[in-house]
């Protein structure tokens, strides 16, 4: 990518990550309600000091601002060193905020004067500053959904913002019919994506169908009615000890009041949105609910071979977080944005499957295990850090993230 363009770039998405955390009171930056959901002071140093480690370590006369942020914030790159508890990166009251923000200023202070200079120095960086680019995307969407969980852990239900108004009802939940064949699979070009898109290569599918939309709150509570959560028969094993050992009745946020179903949103809590696509859901929930429904969950290649259709976009990360809105029209919608869908594949290397050299190679490639992909995006996700070939992962019974389902149907 060339400079100018990489400095746009970078300028946008730094603003934005701290745009994200305007609403926030300074309590609200350090709150760890769950080892997974990391403070909001923890994910603006972390992107931070990802450029600083990947980009102006390497630069002479570079002095990071205090030399404890490289194992204070070092998330999981053991080839880089040390890495402070994950699970406690809510006792950190220091550094403090304003300190957190100065740590930015530095790093932004000397990667705008790298991208300012241009020239061949950075155009032989640019591949490592636009992955640090996309991994601040990335995190921007993880504040969200963490500030979401750690919000909601206080009885008192702080809201983060203004409620968004809800559309038109959608329409009924239609087969999409999609001929199977062999069909191409992952990234091409010289476009960005992560190294787990690629290679580029060729599947064989059987023809399917897909739901035009995402189930949604109403359809879901069917399933609650029907005793759902009380039907072995429905569950994977796994996902049945899952449920008893946790004591899952319906989705995270969920909540019985005044005899209605109640939901936690970034807005604090609101009845139920009956049809606005389910968000919050386990991969064991997603797939009880298929099977309940006679159905299944999509794999990941028969999702992104859909994808290439025309489909009516859903709501996405702009400037501001929303939660996920009802589909705004017949035919197939909301593949982009909304909620994230869970897919029946495991999250697995393709076939050649090459990750970056050197310490960036533990991006992906070392959590190929024990997690299912998702695709799509949601209302979290940064609207161009999204694409038809991305693939997300999670464990299957994660469900902060606005993960939610799509439905396929033998043909
Ligand atoms: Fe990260």
């Amino acid at each position: 990518m060339r400079a100018d363009r990489l400095l746009q770039q970078y300028v946008a998405i730094r603003r934005l990550s701290e745009r994200l955390c305007a609403p926030l009171a300074v309590e609200d930056y350090v709150v760890q309600a769950m080892p997974d959901a990391s403070p909001a002071k923890w994910h603006l140093a972390h992107v931070s000091w990802f450029f600083e480690t990947f980009v102006l370590a390497h630069r002479p006369g570079y002095l990071p601002l205090d030399a404890r942020y490289a194992t204070l914030f070092n998330s999981y790159y053991n080839a880089v060193g040390p890495q402070f508890s994950r699970p406690a990166r809510g006792h950190l009251s220091r550094p403090t905020v304003d300190e957190v923000y100065a740590y930015r200023a530095h790093v932004d202070k000397a990667m705008l004067a790298l991208l300012e200079r241009g020239g061949e120095r950075v155009a032989a960086l640019a591949p490592v500053i636009e992955l640090g680019l996309h991994h601040e995307q990335q995190h921007q969407e993880l504040l969200v959904t963490d500030l979401k969980f750690n919000l909601s852990a206080n009885p008192l239900r702080p809201a983060y913002g203004a409620p968004t108004a809800g559309g038109p009802a959608p329409p009924p939940l239609a087969r999409v019919a999609v001929a199977g064949g062999p069909v191409d699979i992952g990234h091409d070009g010289d476009a960005f994506a992560f190294d787990n898109e690629r290679p580029r290569h060729r599947v064989l599918l059987r023809a399917y169908g897909l739901g035009s939309r995402a189930v949604t709150s109403a359809e879901y509570r069917e399933f609650i009615d029907d005793g759902g959560y009380e039907r072995p028969e429905l569950w994977l094993s796994d996902g049945w000890r899952t449920v008893q050992e946790r004591g899952w009745r319906a989705p995270l946020y969920w909540e019985r009041a005044e005899d209605d179903w109640h939901v936690y949103t970034l807005s604090g809590l609101a009845p139920v949105v009956a049809d606005a696509p389910v968000a919050h859901v386990s991969y064991y929930e997603a797939d009880a609910y298929a099977r309940w429904r006679g159905a299944r969950l999509p794999t990941e290649q028969e999702w992104e071979h859909a994808a290439g259709a025309e489909s009516a976009p859903g709501t996405l990360l702009d400037d501001c977080p929303r939660e996920p809105a009802p589909a705004p029209a017949p035919g197939l919608a909301q593949m982009t944005g909304d909620v994230w869908e869970w897919t029946a594949s495991a999250y697995l290397p393709y076939p050649g499957f090459r990750p970056l050299e050197g310490a960036l190679g533990e991006y992906n490639g070392k959590f190929m295990v024990n997690q299912m992909v998702l695709r799509g995006g949601s209302c979290a996700t940064p609207r161009p850090h999204i694409r038809r070939t991305y693939r997300n992962f999670f464990s299957p019974e994660a469900r902060w993230q606005f993960s939610g389902i799509r439905l396929a149907f033998d043909e």
